[in-house]
């Protein structure tokens, strides 16, 4: 069987982009699976499908013909393969096994956390392989544990239910995952995500290395950014919505031997309306919010949203403050973050110089194809 799609579907597809969406698709099966896509220009790639689904071709394999589940599991081994190094050299890290689309496996996220894996499966067509997956998995890692969380909201619309379980070994109720110079509990169960924002790894250990009297980790989640900071900074204030988080948080200031970390429960636009107010000053202000922007229709409430929380937070730094500062939604583009940014300074009457841009870890592989793939921006900005 086989899926047929439009001119423009096709056109996607040879530029290598995977999405082919329902008003594109032709033809196709009655069932969700793997299956090869074609137009009127021959075999186009292998896909994962869904009827149901909005995103109804998700394309792992671009003019392959071989076996579409043989050629997927190789896509896994391969993206195993190119994490083995790090796991080797850091066995107590975490790290992300397989980014979706990055790693050529759409809809398919596995997160490695010191031996224990985090699996998450978000389309219908690959739900009846988790067994499959899971086997190789086991083969290729030999996991203490490997966890199904699939609570993600976005499942819903593959038609899937919501659940957590295990799918092997017993999945204890934390891990302790060592990170640079700290160490940090990650809920595999019950924390978001599956269990820490890995893709700010690298950020936070370049945090290490600045030294001062008081920093303020907005959108902390579990003292991520805080733990980093509390090693070169008197005082260090982690601040988010979560109570949850933030007591996992005073837990990891726990597990450091760090007493200078305070948490602090509090809506972040409300907290810097405050602080501003009473002209609290920091030397270094990280703020790493949730994708503001989960749609192109929220863009400009989202710009409106992150341009607010950092000209707040350049009015709390004193001249030679950081302003570490992130974006995690692909929807508010590289461009468009750096200009929010610039029109904060502006507004704020700063001078803010660049001192590096970076982005997601290198376990978050980027397909220049499918600008999806890039989300995460993160500037270290001096204000002046
Ligand atoms: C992207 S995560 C932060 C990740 C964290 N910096 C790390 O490196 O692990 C966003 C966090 O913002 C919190 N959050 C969401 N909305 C919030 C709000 N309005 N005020 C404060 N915290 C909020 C969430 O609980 C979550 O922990």
């Amino acid at each position: 069987m086989k899926i047929r799609v439009t001119s423009r579907g096709a056109a996607r597809l040879l530029a290598h982009h995977p999405w082919v969406y329902r008003s594109d698709v032709l033809e196709g099966p009655d069932r969700p699976g793997l299956y090869p896509v074609q137009s009127d220009k021959g075999v186009l790639g292998l896909a994962l499908y869904n009827p149901a689904s909005e995103i109804t071709v998700r394309v792992f394999s671009f003019g392959d013909t071989g076996r579409p589940q043989e050629v997927l599991l190789e896509n896994l081994r391969k993206a195993l393969e190119r994490r083995k190094a790090a796991l080797a050299q850091e066995p107590e890290g975490a790290f992300r096994l397989v980014h979706a689309e990055g790693d050529l496996l759409p809809a398919l996220v596995l997160d490695y956390y010191a031996g224990h894996g985090v699996l998450q499966v978000g389309s219908a067509a690959l739900e009846p392989l988790t067994e499959t997956l899971a086997e190789l998995i086991q083969a290729e890692l030999s996991l203490q544990s490997l966890l199904a969380k699939n609570d993600q909201k976005s499942r819903s619309l593959e038609g899937l239910p919501l659940q957590i379980k295990p799918l092997r070994g017993s999945v204890p109720p934390f891990v302790m995952v060592r990170e640079g110079a700290i160490r940090y509990r990650a809920d595999l169960l019950e924390g978001q995500k599956t269990g820490a924002f890995i893709d700010q790894r690298d950020n936070r250990i370049r945090l290490q290395s600045f030294r001062g009297k008081t920093a303020l980790d907005v959108f902390s989640y579990h003292g991520s950014f805080a733990l980093h900071l509390a090693l070169g900074f008197e005082q260090v204030i982690a601040v988010d919505s979560s109570a949850a988080a933030l007591q996992r948080a005073l837990q990891n200031a726990q597990a450091n031997g760090l007493t200078n970390l305070l948490a602090q429960e509090a809506n972040a636009f409300e907290f810097l309306r405050e602080q501003e107010k009473r002209g609290s000053q920091y030397d270094l202000i990280v703020l790493d919010p949730p994708a503001f922007a989960k749609g192109k229709r929220d863009v400009e409430r989202a710009y409106r949203a992150y341009k607010e929380i950092n000209l707040r937070a350049m009015k709390l730094l004193p001249s030679g403050g950081i302003l570490a500062t992130a974006s995690c939604s692909h929807h508010l583009s590289e461009p468009l973050f750096y200009q929010m940014l610039a029109e904060a300074a502006a507004d704020a009457h700063r001078t803010v110089r660049v001192l590096e841009k970076r982005g997601q870890g290198w376990d978050h592989p980027v397909l220049l194809n499918v600008p999806e793939t890039y989300y995460l921006k993160f500037a270290l900005l001096e204000v002046m």
